[in-house]
């Protein structure tokens, strides 16, 4: 039967050359494919067009008076990225259900361990409770990041199609001036916990980060 596990132990592609001296230093067998090209893709993917969707949302919503740009562009751009953005999520789900991939997913058991990441990362506990390929913590901003990303996306193409497609969800949400503040409230989502992703990849452990990168990473205790 097919086992699914949270990361594959596939037998890294390496450059001939390199693969003699990582064999003399007994080191092939210590690196794990953690991130498949597909999460890579999305990732960075994902990462650009949001923060271009996220500035350019901000501009839409109230254009800056420093800034000399032209609110048509602006909003083609912002299109642009959000169609990109989507196209890329429908790969991720895609690419999760063909791979079995539950890494994304909250279960309650994360909820339970969460207060103990929480006591780790505000320095109360000195080492970060036992997990999977992503921590309790992790799961829910990326799981909330997907779901936020949807709900926005449709309300944003109610928006885009103001009356003439989508029509039940204007009704059904209030209309266009509740879209309008809904979508708002999402980005503000976005713009306070990226930065926090961002600060604990670059703090945390760096091997995720290569990974995120390469594909790659060293193979650790913690890494089951
Ligand atoms: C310079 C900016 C960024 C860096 C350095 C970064 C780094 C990382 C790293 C290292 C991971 C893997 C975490 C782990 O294995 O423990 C990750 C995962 C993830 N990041 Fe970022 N990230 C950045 C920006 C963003 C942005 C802007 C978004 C979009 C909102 C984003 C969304 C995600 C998602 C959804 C995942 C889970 C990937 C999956 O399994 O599909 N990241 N990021």
């Amino acid at each position: 039967m097919y086992k699914t596990p949270e990361i594959q132990k596939k037998k890294p592609k390496i450059r001939k050359a390199l693969k003699s001296r990582f064999t003399e230093a007994n080191l092939i067998q210590d690196i794990v494919l953690t991130q498949p090209l597909s999460v890579r893709v999305f990732h960075w993917g994902f990462a650009l067009s949001m923060v271009i969707v996220i500035i350019t949302g901000f501009e839409l919503h109230k254009p800056a008076s420093f800034l000399a740009v032209n609110f048509g562009q602006v909003f083609v751009l912002h299109i642009a990225a959000a169609f990109i953005a989507s196209g890329l999520v429908a790969f991720r789900i895609f690419d999760a259900l063909i791979r079995h991939d539950t890494s994304l997913i909250p279960s309650l058991k994360d909820l339970k361990m969460l207060p103990k990441l929480m006591a780790y990362y505000f320095f109360l506990r000195s080492t970060p409770p036992p997990s999977g390929k992503y921590n309790s913590g992790q799961k829910l901003i990326f799981s909330s990041w997907i779901i936020v990303f949807i709900i926005s996306s449709v309300l944003g193409l109610a928006s885009y199609w103001l009356g003439e497609h989508l029509i039940w969800v204007w009704r059904f949400i209030g209309g266009a001036q509740v879209i309008r503040w809904s979508k708002f409230v999402a980005t503000i989502y976005f713009t306070c916990t990226i930065p926090v992703h961002i600060y604990l990849s670059l703090t945390e452990d760096l091997s995720k980060l290569q990974a995120m990168v390469t594909g790659y990473e060293k193979n650790s205790p913690e890494t089951p």
